[in-house]
């Protein structure tokens, strides 16, 4: 077993919280309701996995399975920018861009097949100077939810589900990888107190997501993580801002 690496934001908070950052060879899971950060701190990791280690990534390129085109350039070339006067260093935005693979799912086959596919695409990287040390999918249900509708084709749905959820394992274990995935929620008609919301995807994502973080926004541009389930870490919260030069304290 290698050495399990670890992926910051940038943020103390919220990095101290994850025990040093989010890791590799684990399923790291993002929820929250639309417009909680999800997709803003999937770009974050994008960019600061290709730093080194003394500053905070792993050296390493990163795939995108994106499902819903919410995938920005523009945004990524905006927090490199953070990040080269956070450091003082010429950071340029296009190495950034050129070590980001993305890919779009048209549907929930297609995007299990994108894995297979990442995995051909990390193999031929592993000799090169930027493996491939982070997989995102974002989002992991939005097709799934909208091809399953209806009880009869919950079961179905679910065992597709599962086949994806230990790919995506397997990468992470197969190239010292961390994995995320974002996750929509959906509201529990029977709690009026307490967390008013979970995640979707059952108990296949509930089981073999390895650290659960839920996003929630607080006031203007600072969001509240909180993270729900770890295998070896305390349950806590943090509060990161979303501002222009990507995510701070
Ligand atoms: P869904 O995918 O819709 O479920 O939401 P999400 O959780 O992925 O939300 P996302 O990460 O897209 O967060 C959107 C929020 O981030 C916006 O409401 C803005 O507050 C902030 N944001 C997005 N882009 C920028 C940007 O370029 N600059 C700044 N300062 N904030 C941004
Ligand atoms: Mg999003």
């Amino acid at each position: 077993r290698k050495m399990v690496g670890k992926l910051t934001t940038g943020c103390m908070e919220f990095d101290e919280m994850m025990g040093g950052g989010i890791e590799t060879q684990a399923i790291t899971e993002l929820y929250g309701e639309f417009g909680s950060g999800k997709t803003q701190l999937a770009h974050q990791f994008a960019v600061n996995v290709q730093m080194d280690r003394e500053h905070g990534g792993l050296n390493g390129s990163v795939i995108i399975i994106d499902t819903e085109n919410t995938f920005r350039p523009e945004r990524i070339a905006q927090m490199v920018k953070g990040l080269s006067e956070k450091y003082g260093m010429e950071l340029d935005p296009e190495e950034f861009l050129q070590n980001i693979h993305v890919a779009r799912a048209y549907n929930s086959n297609h995007q299990i097949l994108l894995v297979d596919s990442a995995t051909d695409l990390a193999n031929e990287l592993r000799e090169m100077g930027k493996p491939v040390r982070l997989l995102i999918v974002d989002s992991l249900m939005a097709h799934f939810r909208a091809e399953y509708v209806g009880r009869g084709t919950l079961a179905d749905r679910q065992q597709k589900l599962n086949k994806h959820m230990h790919g995506l394992l397997r990468f992470g274990d197969l190239f010292n990888a961390c994995v995320v995935v974002t996750n929509q929620v959906m509201a529990k008609p029977d709690a009026f107190f307490g967390d008013p919301t979970r995640p979707v995807g059952g108990h296949v994502v509930g089981h073999t997501a390895t650290f659960r973080l839920y996003l929630r926004k607080s006031k203007g541009d600072k969001r509240i993580i909180r993270l729900v389930d770890s295998p070896n870490l305390p349950e806590g919260e943090a509060v990161i801002a979303v501002t222009t030069a990507g995510l701070t304290d």
